[in-house]
């Protein structure tokens, strides 16, 4: 029972709604019942001020630059948690033990593989077809491939289907890729960790051994970490939607792929690469600043903003000091880095920014160590599926054991024109 409670006065007449408190975070108007006794619906277009649903499994304070994974801060999962453990605890609400971790763990491995047939499917696309219209078409038709993980009602097949998920994803990102620069197919080998399988799926030949180094091995680890999961953001709501349906679990993931793709979301990481290489040199940094905040340029900073950080987002700061260790490591000394750092101070100080609280997000940074790693910038949004496909899993199976569970319907404010009469085609 909630011991707050919120009026509300429409037409002389007023209406009490329950307050309801999570374990942190802001209250909620429990306005379930508005339409009913009011006749009249929210409007909240971009749910700027709406919970879509009830969740335990993150929690961000945008203005402290906080996120949360059952309670245990980004940072201190980013450097000493492996992606198994975030990924059991993502699920499962705790920390594993260690025999917990290895049954878990055993689970994935014994799920890397994909159907032989699959990789007849990949032959259907153009050789240039960015690899996020493959990852959809393919995530999409693991459907068509796992039938006995596909009954939503059957908890035994949800667990199968969220293991399937989360095991065959760095396979078929890595098939994504291999498949664009017209390599073999490299089968994933188990007693690797999560990440160096990927690794090795993805720039191993059949011709040569691939040996793992540890630096970008750790560094694919925390940038698997740091894209587990982000609440309700576009992608996860739109697998919430979807499943909320009853749609099956590959077909709910895939329409959190395509979700993933927009420029404002998942794909900004490629956006803000390609930004940084057009701008080129910190001198031409002022000129899209000013672009950033002309009202009557589109443009804007692309890994700048978000919707929920007023404040630096605490991905960036882990990612920040990855691309340090990788260049490091790797040699290579990026022109595009000093961009990215030059551009951070400038944008940082100037009052635009400052007054909009826009600071760089995890995206900012991800793409300098992506493309230094060796990924083309085509692959870094899959990256990022890759890695969110267990947030998505998370949170459909968070949605689908909730009781209260409904199919999404959201309402609107219809603006077009009143019943009228049909007109024939020769007398309009
Ligand atoms: N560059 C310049 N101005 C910006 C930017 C930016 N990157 N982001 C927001 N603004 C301005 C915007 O013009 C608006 O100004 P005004 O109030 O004068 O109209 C104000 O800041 C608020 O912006 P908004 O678009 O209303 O904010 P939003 O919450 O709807 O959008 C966002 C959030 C992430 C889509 C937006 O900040 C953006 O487009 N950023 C660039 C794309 C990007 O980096 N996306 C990755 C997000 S993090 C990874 C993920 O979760 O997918």
């Amino acid at each position: 029972m909630a011991d707050k409670s919120a009026s509300l006065s429409m037409d002389e007449k007023s209406f009490d709604y329950p307050v309801r408190a999570g374990t942190v975070g802001p209250d909620v108007i429990d306005i379930r019942k508005l339409y009913g006794q009011t006749g009249a619906f929210t409007f909240d277009p971009g749910f700027t001020s709406t919970a879509s649903c009830e969740s335990a499994i993150t929690y961000i304070d945008g203005d402290k630059g906080v996120l949360l994974h059952r309670g245990y801060p980004i940072d201190q999962l980013a450097e000493n948690s492996t992606f198994m453990e975030v990924a059991y605890l993502l699920l499962n609400g705790e920390l594993p033990t260690r025999a917990e971790l290895d049954k878990f763990t055993y689970t994935i491995t014994r799920h890397t593989m994909v159907h032989e047939q699959l990789s007849q499917f990949y032959r259907g696309f153009r050789r240039d077809a960015h690899p996020m219209a493959v990852m959809c078409g393919v995530v999409g038709a693991l459907s068509a491939f796992y039938h006995d993980s596909t009954d939503i009602t059957d908890p035994h097949q949800r667990t199968v289907a969220s293991h399937r998920l989360i095991a065959k994803m760095p396979t078929i990102a890595a098939m994504a890729y291999k498949y664009s620069v017209g390599q073999p197919f490299v089968y994933p080998q188990n007693d690797l960790s999560y990440t160096g399988n990927f690794l090795r799926m993805t720039f191993g030949v059949p011709a040569e051994p691939y040996e793992i180094n540890p630096v970008i091995e750790r560094a694919m680890r925390r940038i698997f970490i740091l894209h587990a999961d982000h609440e309700q953001n576009a992608s996860t709501s739109t697998v919430r939607l979807a499943g909320s349906s009853g749609a099956n679990p590959f077909a709910c993931i895939a329409a959190g792929i395509a979700c993933l793709w927009g420029p404002a979301h998942g794909g900004a990481n490629e956006a803000a690469l390609n930004m940084l290489r057009e701008i080129g040199r910190p001198e031409r940094i002022p000129e899209y600043i000013a672009r950033a905040k002309d009202k009557d340029d589109p443009f804007r900073l692309m890994g700048f903003g978000h919707r929920v950080y007023k404040n630096y987002d605490p991905r960036a700061k882990v990612m920040q000091a990855t691309a340090d260790e990788v260049l490091k490591e790797l040699g290579i000394s990026d022109p595009v880095l000093d961009v990215a750092r030059e551009l951070e101070h400038i944008a940082l100080h100037d009052e635009y920014f400052i007054e909009k609280k826009l600071y760089p997000n995890v995206d900012f940074y991800s793409g300098v160590i992506l493309s230094a790693i060796g990924f083309p910038t085509s692959m870094f949004t899959v990256l990022f599926a890759l890695a969110r496909t267990t947030g998505w899993v998370a949170q459909w199976n968070e949605m689908i054991s909730d009781p209260d569970q409904k199919i999404g319907r959201p309402r609107q404010l219809y603006t077009g024109a009143a019943q009228r009469e049909y007109v024939p085609v020769d007398k309009r």
